[in-house]
């Protein structure tokens, strides 16, 4: 099969492309035609090896943890499935080899669910990843509540994308922060209020917006945003953070770190909002599997519009 993959970890120039065994799905393992695979931040990150000491690779290393695609073949034990569905799964593995970057890979038919219908097949490959990080934040670590003001920092990223999407769906008021060309899109996506972190303090306009303060906030993005924005946190209001393990935060504070696990029962959920036309996933851009590389390095600046995906 033809596969975007490294030999070594280092510069993303060295992914190539070329053709590499099809893997063999094993037992309770089903083989999906990948259609669509969603670019991440941590892709960039695992191709350069900062993740080695967690998640090692083999190489050759195919890298990619998100896909939508068609199932071309159940192995003995896999039963939920049958040829033909088209599934979607964050595919994440204990050891980075065979990734989704790629015309075929072999999963746990455990790691799938349904993919939504009413969107497409690259939108679709987009959500698994940031749409389960969001999930996980606001309702499973975290607990957002109809009556809670969320503030999300990174609000137009992949993850801010899905973040501001869900928190609609429970009621809650959500504050979304980003840049300046972002602030009409985040408003498209369902924010209440948006703030524009190159214009200033973002703590002192959520002081504006939120004289009583906030009851959460959702840290999506790298920069100070947060560090400006803290103050703003209610005592024991909620903080998740998926970039910053250790903040500095007073102590009063509900804080969690989280690190997305796969969850086929939660995605089944995320595709019925989707389905239902509560979440929308823009693709902002699809590359081949050529060009993986560039679009690593796009992503890994930090200044994405929703999604990014690869059709192999
Ligand atoms: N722990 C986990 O499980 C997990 C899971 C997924 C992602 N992540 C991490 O979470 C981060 C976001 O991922 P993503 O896929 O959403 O990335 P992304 O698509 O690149 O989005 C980044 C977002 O951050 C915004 N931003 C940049 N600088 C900011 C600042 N100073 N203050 C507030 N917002 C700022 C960007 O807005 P502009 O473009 O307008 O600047 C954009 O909305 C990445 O670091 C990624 O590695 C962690």
């Amino acid at each position: 099969m033809n596969a975007s993959y490294f030999e070594e970890f280092g510069e993303l120039d060295n992914i190539q492309t070329g053709t590499l065994k099809t893997p063999e799905p094993g037992e309770g393992e089903v083989l999906v035609r990948v259609e669509a695979a969603g670019v991440n931040p941590v892709d960039a990150a695992v191709a350069r090896g900062m993740l080695n000491e967690v998640i090692p690779a083999q190489f050759p290393a195919i890298p990619g943890w998100d896909m939508a695609g068609v199932v071309e073949e159940c192995s003995y034990a896999a039963r939920r499935f049958e040829e033909g569905d088209e599934v979607y799964a964050y595919a994440r593995r204990p050891t980075v080899q065979h990734g989704t970057f790629a015309e075929y890979v072999a999963i746990p038919e455990s790691y799938l669910a349904e993919r939504p219908q009413q969107v497409s097949m690259e939108a679709s490959g987009g959500i698994p990843l940031v749409g389960l990080t969001a999930y996980q934040s606001l309702f499973q670590f975290g607990n957002l509540q109809e009556n809670d003001t969320l503030l999300i920092l990174g609000g137009s990223g992949g993850v801010g994308t899905m973040g501001i999407q869900l928190a609609k769906t429970v009621g809650a008021t959500v504050i979304g922060v980003a840049g300046e060309d972002n602030q009409d899109y985040m408003k498209q996506l369902g924010a209440d209020k948006t703030i524009d972190y190159s214009a200033g303090d973002v703590g002192e306009v959520v002081n504006e917006i939120a004289p009583d303060g906030i009851d959460f906030i959702f840290h999506c993005s790298r920069g100070d945003s947060l560090k400006q924005s803290i103050g703003s946190l209610k005592s024991g209001g909620q903080l998740i953070s998926i970039t910053n393990r250790n903040p500095d935060i007073p102590d009063d504070i509900d804080f969690r770190y989280v690190f997305v696990e796969p969850n086929a029962k939660q995605l089944k959920h995320i595709q019925e909002l989707t389905d239902e036309g509560k979440i929308s996933v823009p693709v902002s851009k699809t590359f081949d599997l050529n060009e993986v590389d560039s679009a690593l390095q796009e992503i890994e600046s930090l200044h994405s519009r929703g999604k990014t995906v690869i059709t192999p």
